[in-house]
């Protein structure tokens, strides 16, 4: 029996490059893993008082089905939070809908908003799950420019350019993965312009949203107040919880342009019934208690990512813009050498120094091409380890 066509194609470049990497390891090899954006893998814990609120909620058998939309505790602190730092509006927690993790939110929204032949425009590069869920919905994502030697900032133009009638949506990642790139407020406006002139929503996935280094973040509803938004956002990276599997999405929508797709979604969510009970109270601390954490977390990242920086620029046949938010940064490959692609590239580097990082076609072929990804929330003494085997491997490139 065959697996559906509509799953055939599917990829998620990242997960694709640990299989490899995994492989090695089976054979008894050292690995260096920079692939997975995930800080718990890394020396960041989750803050101990979130810890204790998950606890506490078993405890006290808070163990039951919440309602599909989330826990009203939870959807009461998330509006604070996004009125207060993001500059949404009038939240309402009807309009919130708490999922497991952005990536059931993708999942749902994209389910509810795409038809067959319908297109999405999504920056390239960009994190895949934006890519692949079109396909799987007989949509397509149609990738704009974002322009690596302007620190990657959207190019509005091509935007302009791309959007046409079958255009459903403008997806923005801001801060971005894998670029760490913040948009600028002008280029937002242009966003912003550019859909209310279509008449077309913008989803934008706000999860890096407290992990900025220099550049100020600017939430996109603070910007687009009359354009209709669909807004991601979740605690895996700002509150160091990926394995809890918490995300939300919610609606900006003063005129009910798009509610009748965000209705959608919540049918969605009740067939799944609900997400995880007691990490939804744990949740609800994570956004109520101390938030020193964020501090301490930005902190370590900006010396980890200015060594980085530093080190893959003096390497010759690498460049790099400098990323301003996130844990991620995306060089460009100057020299492929013998290699005919960064996939073919990035797999010998695996296979011959034990680096483990993500080809950068697995994030769009056209943009995402000679370039890689590599996370940078290891410590300082593995990231000078791998870059000195990135600089011994580029010589026999
Ligand atoms: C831009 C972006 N959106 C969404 C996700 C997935 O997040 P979640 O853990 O909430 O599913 C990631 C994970 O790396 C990401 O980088």
């Amino acid at each position: 029996m065959k697996q559906a066509a509509r799953v055939q194609s599917l990829e998620y470049a990242i997960r694709d490059v640990s299989a490899e990497a995994r492989k090695l390891v089976a054979q008894g090899k050292d690995l260096i893993w920079l692939n997975i954006g995930d800080p718990n893998k890394y020396d960041f814990e989750t803050p101990p008082n979130i810890v204790e609120a998950f606890i506490k909620a078993a405890n006290e058998n808070k163990s039951f089905y919440s309602e599909s939309q989330g826990i009203v505790p939870l959807r009461e602190a998330i509006a604070e939070k996004e009125m207060k730092i993001n500059g949404a509006k009038d939240l309402p927690i009807e309009d919130i809908h708490v999922t497991a993790g952005i990536s059931e939110g993708i999942m749902f929204l994209l389910g509810s908003l795409l038809t067959p032949g319908d297109e999405i425009l999504i920056p390239g590069p960009a994190y895949p799950s934006y890519s692949a869920y079109p396909k799987f919905y007989d949509a397509q994502a149609v990738t704009y420019r974002t322009i690596s030697d302007d620190n990657w900032q959207p190019d509005t133009e091509d935007i302009r350019k791309k959007v046409n009638e079958k255009t459903k949506a403008i997806l923005i990642i801001n801060p971005n993965n894998p670029t760490g790139a913040v948009y600028r407020e002008k280029e937002l406006k242009a966003i912003a312009d550019i859909a209310g002139e279509h008449d077309i929503p913008i989803i934008a996935d706000e999860i890096y949203d407290r992990l900025t280094m220099d550049q100020k973040f600017i939430g996109m509803p603070s910007v687009a107040k009359d354009v209709p938004l669909f807004m991601m956002n979740g605690f895996s990276k700002v509150y160091l919880m990926p394995g809890w599997r918490i995300g939300y999405v919610y609606l900006q929508d003063p005129e009910d342009k798009i509610r009748d797709v965000y209705d959608g979604i919540i049918k969605l969510g009740r067939l799944r019934l609900c997400v995880n009970t007691p990490a939804q109270y744990g949740c609800v601390e994570a956004l109520k208690g101390p938030q020193d954490h964020i501090k301490d977390t930005v902190a370590k990242l900006r010396k980890r990512r200015d060594l980085i920086y530093k080190r893959l620029n003096e390497i010759d046949g690498i460049s790099t813009e400098k990323p301003e938010a996130a844990f991620y940064i995306f060089p460009h490959i100057d020299k492929l050498g013998k290699y005919k692609t960064d996939k073919d590239f990035i797999l010998s580097f695996l296979k011959d120094e034990g680096v483990v990082s993500v080809f950068g076609s697995g994030f769009g072929k056209e943009f995402g091409k000679n370039h890689f990804r590599l996370v940078f929330l290891s410590q300082e003494e593995m990231i000078d380890e791998a870059m000195n085997r990135l600089e011994r491997f580029i010589k026999t490139a």
